[in-house]
């Protein structure tokens, strides 16, 4: 296995090189800061760790960069620990909480190594985040519910708010499967995912020619959305330049291709969604006011698990057999103990996080009954 070490601090890095050189199944090599590993890392590669505080780009902006093409391992602090948890969004799922000791680093990196032998026994798919629905429920997801239910049979611009990982595009795409507009398309776009500069031609499209790169016309995602839904994930990463155009495409019922100057005519419902506090964005001028109104027709607050305690064992027994049926093994079962831990735990990472969290103790258990430490909770930095 050859993995990637990113730490700014020379001891650190220093003696995490002198403890894993005897290890020869595990061949290391390490980076100063993140530039430099952006460079050095390529597809021979099966593993990252990183540090979060660093010089430069930071450990999170780094994983975003990697653009989820590794198994990335975090080494935090408590000063950094918030820091953290957006990168369970990111795909990250361990973490080492500062300071470590170097047989908990190995143990980390033998899960990992285990976890990728197993996973590459399965046939390649790539539905691995299939659109799912609601495995369980819980008074408060009801309550969620009724008011996505209601609003869905309108054509009100719904804006879906909650923390990272509760499910925020599982509802709008209920909202859409449950709408007039059901047979039509639903279209999704990630904010946070497209470089500033490419959001509006991806919304709005272009003609040949509009720039230098544009060989081809191509229709925006307002287009290909007409007659369905548009939803538009991550809102307030939306640049603010872009936000005036789109407030005024949704007024209008109208947008223009980059280029051109013929109006289209658009029918769509929107449904936004954000982890983001809008009202701090719109405070420090980051996020048009007029922009939230117009989004913000009906907001359906999506609470965090640890508030819908009720759907932890319920989803996790989902995604149990689920994954014992995908990696051929006998059906599991929790522990005592353990199902007594997943309902403790705090869940900053949310439905996301949960999920996978069991999927890795289904891989790493080593009978037939998962214990609380092969879901490793308890060493996990959130708790
Ligand atoms: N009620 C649920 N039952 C089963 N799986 C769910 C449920 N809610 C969400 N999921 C799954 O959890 C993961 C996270 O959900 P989703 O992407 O909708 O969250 P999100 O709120 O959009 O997160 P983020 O803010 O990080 O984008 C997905 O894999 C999704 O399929
Ligand atoms: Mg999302």
């Amino acid at each position: 296995m050859k993995i990637a070490i990113v730490e700014d601090d020379i001891n650190m890095r220093k003696s995490l090189e002198i403890a894993m050189s005897d290890y020869k199944e595990f061949e290391i090599q390490t980076f100063k800061n993140a530039k430099d590993a952006l460079k050095g890392i390529d597809d021979s590669f099966n593993l990252v760790i990183t540090d979060i505080n660093m010089p430069g780009m930071d450990g999170i902006e780094f994983v975003k960069t990697l653009g989820g093409k590794f198994e990335v391992i975090i080494m935090t602090g408590n000063a950094t620990l918030q820091r953290a948890i957006e990168s369970i969004h990111l795909g990250v799922k361990d973490f080492l909480l500062k300071p470590f000791d170097v047989d908990t680093l190995i143990e980390a990196i033998k899960r990992e190594d285990k976890i990728q032998k197993v996973k590459k026994t399965l046939p390649k798919t790539n539905s691995d985040n299939a659109a799912s629905s609601f495995y369980g429920t819980s008074k408060a997801l009801e309550a969620a519910l009724k008011i996505a239910d209601k609003a869905s049979k309108t054509d009100a611009s719904i804006l879906l708010l909650g923390e990272s990982g509760v499910g925020k595009e599982v509802f709008a795409s209920y909202i859409h499967n449950n709408s007039p507009r059901a047979k039509k398309p639903f279209v999704a776009i990630n904010m946070a995912a497209i470089p500033d500069n490419l959001i509006e031609s991806e919304l709005f499209g272009f003609e040949k020619g509009a720039f230098t790169d544009a060989s081809e016309a191509k229709a925006g995602q307002f287009e290909q959305a007409n007659g369905g839904t548009l939803f538009l994930d991550e809102i307030a990463e939306m640049p603010y330049g872009v936000q005036a155009k789109l407030l005024r495409a949704l007024q209008e019922k109208e947008i223009r291709r980059l280029g051109s100057s013929k109006g289209i005519k658009i029918d769509i419902r929107v449904v936004s969604a954000t982890n983001a506090n809008l009202n701090e964005k719109i405070k420090n001028g980051e996020f048009r006011s007029d922009l939230y109104f117009r989004l913000n027709t009906i907001p359906v607050n999506i609470p965090p698990l640890r508030e819908r305690k009720d759907e932890i064992l319920q989803i996790a027994q989902k995604v149990l057999e689920q994954n014992c049926i995908k990696y051929g093994f006998d059906l599991k079962t929790f522990s005592d103990e353990a199902l007594k831990q997943l309902l403790d735990y705090h869940w900053p990472g949310n439905i996301r996080e949960l999920i996978s969290v069991v999927e890795r103790a289904v891989i790493l258990s080593e009978s037939d009954e998962i214990t609380p430490q092969e879901l490793f909770l308890e060493s996990r930095v959130f708790n």
